[in-house]
């Protein structure tokens, strides 16, 4: 019997840079998702992908920790910090789909490393905790690609609730949901220049903070102020959506000015966003490239996303926006 297990994208909200030191991040799922079919058995974990090259074939008892190549090795180290925490050693054989674009700085390696451990879960008859999960995966991504990454994107696409963003901890793992005005659209505009989370930027810039490096320490503080900030805003009595646009614009200030991670396109997605009319706009994920998000009247997103896509393409650049929702975490769909 053939099984699907989808595991979504996200969008950061708010506390960017800041998961890995110990800070507060603001993620929602979005609507878009790594989808991981097939049946359990067997003693190989034997999987293909419409959208990626080759075959992963590796031993199901984790053996096989950095076989793989390309996408694989994502999947080989899901399968090894699974058996690291006492998944029965069951195979499973199918294939990988995805609508979530790669590369566009919306957790889609967090996404596949989830949907792959999901998937093996439900093999093993294994359930273990899903934060015990999320890090598994965390370490699955230092291991296959050596990138130092926090736990946000992994936690966020277990743990998300629809019309929610989570509200995480990420020293104490202490969480909360805060609902999500109905009112009010996500929008990712992908500035189309691709990033990669192994560029060594990334790491330089942890290994800045952690070292005390002034401008980056001043971004991690103002960052946490600004997220207890949003969730005091989207959490009032009355909601005050318009309080939301200089907030997110100080911490696109600070992610461009004091962590040094924007790039020229992404503030120009953020300007073009003003101007279209965004109550909100600012990077998400970890910048050099990827998406900004914007928060819009719900009624006017998609005419918003039109209007940056067609400026953007006047300057000389091809982006894309995606009208998303909040979904849930991941799950075992059929
Ligand atoms: C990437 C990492 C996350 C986080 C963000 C930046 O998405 O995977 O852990 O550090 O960058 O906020």
């Amino acid at each position: 019997m053939t099984h699907t297990f989808a595991a979504p994208g996200r969008v950061n909200l708010m506390g960017e840079h800041t998961d890995y030191a110990g800070g507060l991040v603001l993620p929602a799922a979005v609507d878009r998702c790594v989808r991981v079919s097939g049946r359990p058995g067997g003693e190989r974990v034997r999987l293909t992908s419409d959208g990626w090259p080759g075959v992963v074939d590796v031993a199901a008892d984790g053996r096989d920790r950095n076989g793989g190549t390309g996408w694989g090795r994502y999947v080989a180290a899901v399968v090894a910090e699974l058996a690291d925490l006492g998944r029965p050693p069951v195979g499973f054989e199918g294939w990988v789909a995805s609508d979530l674009p790669a590369g566009a700085g919306l957790g889609s390696s967090a996404a596949l490393e989830v949907a792959v451990a999901v998937a093996l879960c439900h093999a093993g008859d294994f359930n273990p905790d899903p934060l015990e999960l999320a890090q598994a995966a965390q370490r699955a991504e230092h291991s296959a690609m050596g990138v130092p990454c926090g736990i946000m994107d992994q936690a966020i696409s277990l743990l998300a609730r629809a019309d929610h963003a989570l509200l995480l901890n990420c020293r104490t793992l202490e969480r909360d949901y805060v609902p999500l005005p109905g009112d009010l659209a996500m929008v990712v505009f992908d500035s189309g220049v691709e990033r990669s989370l192994e560029d060594t930027r990334y790491a330089r810039r942890r290994s800045e903070l952690e070292a005390g490096m002034d401008a980056r320490v001043r971004h991690f503080t103002s960052e946490n102020q600004r997220v207890q900030e949003t969730v005091a805003i989207l959490t009032a009595t009355t909601i005050d959506t318009n309080a939301l646009g200089p907030l997110f614009a100080a911490s696109h200030a600070s992610l461009r000015d004091d962590f040094e991670v924007s790039t020229d396109e992404l503030d120009l997605l953020v300007e073009l966003a003003r101007q279209a009319g965004a109550v909100a706009a600012r990077m998400t994920g970890a910048g050099f490239g990827g998406s900004i998000v914007a928060l819009t009247d719900a009624a006017h997103a998609n005419v918003i996303a039109a209007e940056v896509v067609g400026a953007y393409r006047t300057a000389g650049h091809e982006g894309r926006a995606l009208v998303c929702r909040s979904a849930d975490g991941a799950r075992f769909r059929s």
